[in-house]
């Protein structure tokens, strides 16, 4: 268990020196360790060459290894971790590489509410061919109705969702939804971007098909990595939609051939140094353990939601229970969240804004682990210092 002496993270983390970041729902910052693995892996391409056997063994032995830390993380098999760029591109995989039929269905949550990369992809699906896109009814704090899922799921091909939501930071019943998608010979894709690293993921207990998540949100890893992860019975069902000498062989005779999982979705050479650094930041996760991570963030959280409700022009969004929901806190208040953003990083405060319905914006603080409670506290006193 982590102890209230959250001291030995923060000097992991530079910036807790320098200012109170609270944007870690958005990219996080790097932990040392990651930053001295980038730096190793760098200064090793310079010294022994990019593409030189020594470090090509160097470069197979990372990628076996992060597959094998992800696959603990998420509970899957390594061959079933495809390394992508980012979410988005999980997304897409699914999206493009299914075989779609003229009457086929989505199921979503929310449209609009949802995040833009999690819904855009099942727009243009729904928008290109001939397939129903069924939106989820929501309440205010992006929870749908599971009787409306049981209906909606009947004759569905594909469920989407996030596991947690971007704005309000509530966490969706995933283990229901699978079984509801299981029920109904579904399949089930998971945006996990606001989960991977700051809540429990068992993919095989959801029964999901298919997962997204990028290295650099709760993470801690460098931009330009992320994870998809495709169940290998899932596989079966999906084409790659982009081509490349890593993911097919040419026969002789001119047939194509995908590789086996993971290399079919994997076209070429990928960003070596980031799964170096996302290597050594999933390790660094796994050492401290989700679990602790997840008290952490939700005590930090706590504080910052409790302060910020003395406040007389405050609303809070997100579920109240704090099993309900991750450590994003989102509130409204007297002045635009957009100016209150920019006044707070005046101060050394980092916070975004962030749609939480159509023409709506709420200032949402995403704490990590390495935040503390009075930096909670000062968080509040500031904005209440604005209002
Ligand atoms: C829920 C959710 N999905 C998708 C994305 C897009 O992520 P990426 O930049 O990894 O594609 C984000 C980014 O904030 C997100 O919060």
């Amino acid at each position: 268990m982590m102890t209230g002496d959250d001291s030995r993270f923060r000097k992991d983390f530079p910036i807790s020196e320098k200012i109170i970041y609270m944007n870690n729902g958005a990219i996080a910052p790097t932990p040392t360790v990651t930053i001295n693995a980038v730096n190793d892996f760098m200064t090793k391409c310079a010294n022994e060459g990019p593409d030189s056997a020594a470090t090509s063994e160097y470069v197979t032995s990372i990628l076996a290894r992060l597959r094998l830390q992800v696959s603990r993380l998420i509970n899957c098999d390594p061959e079933e971790v495809v390394l992508t760029q980012s979410t988005t591109d999980g997304i897409n995989l699914v999206a493009n590489g299914l075989d779609w039929k003229n009457g086929d269905s989505i199921v979503i949550r929310g449209g609009r509410h949802e995040h833009y990369a999690n819904y855009l992809a099942w727009l243009r699906i729904s928008q290109t061919k001939a397939v129903r896109l069924h939106e989820l009814g929501i309440d205010e704090n992006g929870l749908f109705d599971l009787s409306e899922l049981e209906k909606a799921a009947k004759n569905c091909k594909l469920v989407a969702m996030s596991h947690a939501l971007y704005n309000t930071g509530a966490v969706l019943p995933v283990e229901e939804v699978g079984r509801i998608a299981r029920q109904n010979n579904a399949l089930f894709f998971i945006d996990a971007a606001q989960s991977a690293g700051t809540l429990q993921i068992d993919v095989k207990k959801i029964g999901c098909h298919f997962m997204a998540f990028p290295g650099f949100k709760w993470l801690c890893g460098p931009t330009g990595i992320g994870v998809f992860y495709c169940s290998k019975q899932a596989a079966e069902f999906l084409t790659p939609p982009e081509i490349g000498w890593e993911s097919a062989i040419l026969s002789d005779s001119g047939i194509i051939a995908y590789m086996e999982m993971p290399a079919r979705f994997q076209t070429g050479f990928r960003n070596y140094a980031g799964a170096a650094g996302l290597l050594s930041s999933i390790q660094y996760i796994l050492d401290i353990g989700i679990e602790n991570i997840r008290q952490q963030n939700l005590k930090v959280a706590n504080v910052l939601r409790s302060e910020l409700d003395k406040i007389s022009s405050v609303k809070l969004l997100g579920p109240e229970e704090p099993d309900n929901r991750t450590s994003i806190v989102t509130f409204t208040a007297s002045l635009d969240s957009s100016s209150i953003v920019k006044k707070l990083e005046a101060a050394n405060i980092v916070l975004v804004d962030r749609d939480i319905a159509k023409s709506k914006k709420g200032v949402r603080a995403s704490p990590h682990f390495f935040n503390s409670e009075q930096e909670a506290v000062q968080v509040a006193e500031q904005v209440k210092g604005l209002l």
